[in-house]
């Protein structure tokens, strides 16, 4: 593996005092990573280096045509001081999942990981301690040769910044509001929906910004071409309870591989419960509503965790889930997997590191 070079600040920032707010993603920390990908040399110079602007030419081609991808993950400080990652592996093998949609060559997985580890060790003072709060992990690949023809990048740069946060919505586990996107798609099969790519996002903008202004959170997509199938909403993936069913849109190529998603599959499969990654749509959502079989809405997440939906809207059909409230598996996923990833209960599964 290659040999990863320290170069540390001179200037260390002043750190957020302890319980400050730590809006999702504002603050960041003293150090980054870097590694650069050049045609005929691959990746290489693999390096921590204090936190900083980076110089690209104007042209540079992420800035035009989107070529990046990006990962997040949390480290979670433990009450016995350890600092823990949940799942790395996971994240590095999506990150060459998306890389390879975006005709980014892979990077290798060990070493990726062993960057994370070193940078969060360097930075681990960042590494807040309050309930509810981690140092959230953000790696991205940026295509940058100076070129604005359309191709595939001969340049690239893989970096991972830090910040400490709270929680990502400001209603913490509190129940959000969210509807149902009825005229703009985010993904479609044979697209990007699958992917962590900077364009996903693009495209979630303006039904974001509409879905604020009228006081809700996020939307929820129906799928590009019948418009009827649920996929994800904004920033999670999305569960359903419906009578003893937990339901969760089967990911078929547009929808995310979320690595919460697929923890709290396998949190429910070993609890016993019913789970089924299938094409769920939202009439069967809104009459198992009606009927009063839909027990509970929730999302998924890295940056979100569990977020549990209290009222979803459907054109003029109103859904009010669990009179608003938390819902007990909500509850009990969350309990269980943040008391997993801040190494509060025994992690059964061998997911922190
Ligand atoms: C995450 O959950 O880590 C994400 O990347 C979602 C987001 C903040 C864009």
């Amino acid at each position: 593996m290659q040999e990863i070079r320290v170069e540390l600040t001179k200037n260390p920032k002043q750190k957020p005092a302890p319980g400050a707010p730590l809006p999702f993603g504002t603050i960041f920390t003293d150090h980054m990573f870097i590694m650069n990908y050049d045609e005929g040399q691959g990746w290489h110079d693999p390096r921590i280096v204090p936190y900083g602007p980076i110089e690209m030419d104007p042209s540079a081609m992420c800035l035009h045509y989107g070529q990046s991808v990006f990962e997040g993950m949390k480290a979670y400080r433990a009450q016995d001081g350890r600092i823990l990652l949940f799942r790395p592996d996971k994240n590095m093998a999506r990150l060459n999942v998306s890389n390879d949609r975006l005709c980014i060559p892979p990077i290798d997985e060990e070493l990726a990981k062993a960057a994370i580890e070193k940078l969060v060790s360097v930075e681990k003072d960042w590494v807040p301690s309050e309930e509810g709060t981690s140092l959230y992990i953000r790696p991205f690949i940026i295509g940058v040769d100076p070129h604005i023809g359309v191709h595939p990048a001969h340049h690239l740069l893989f970096m991972v910044i830090c910040c400490p946060v709270g929680a990502y919505y400001p209603e913490g586990l509190d129940p959000v509001k969210i509807y149902v996107e009825t005229n703009y798609v985010r993904a479609v099969r044979g697209g990007m929906g699958f992917t962590k790519t900077a364009g996903n996002y693009a495209a979630s903008l303006k039904a974001q910004d509409e879905a604020e202004k009228q006081d809700y959170t996020q939307v929820l997509w129906l799928d590009g071409v019948e418009r009827k199938y649920i996929e994800e909403v904004g920033t999670m993936n999305v569960f359903f309870v419906i009578d003893d069913e937990v339901v969760t849109p089967a990911l078929q190529g547009s929808i995310l591989s979320g690595i919460t998603r697929m923890s709290c599959i396998e949190m429910l499969k070993s609890w016993g419960m019913k789970v089924s990654e299938r094409r769920l749509s939202i009439q069967e959502v809104a009459d198992a509503a009606a009927e009063g079989r839909l027990k509970e809405a929730f999302g998924t997440g890295t940056a979100a965790v569990i977020s549990p939906i209290g009222h979803l809207k459907w054109g003029d059909d109103i859904m009010e889930i669990n009179n608003g409230e938390i819902g007990p598996l909500s509850q009990k996923l969350y309990d269980t997997l943040t008391g997993i990833q801040w190494g509060k209960i025994k992690d059964e599964f061998g997911w922190t590191v």
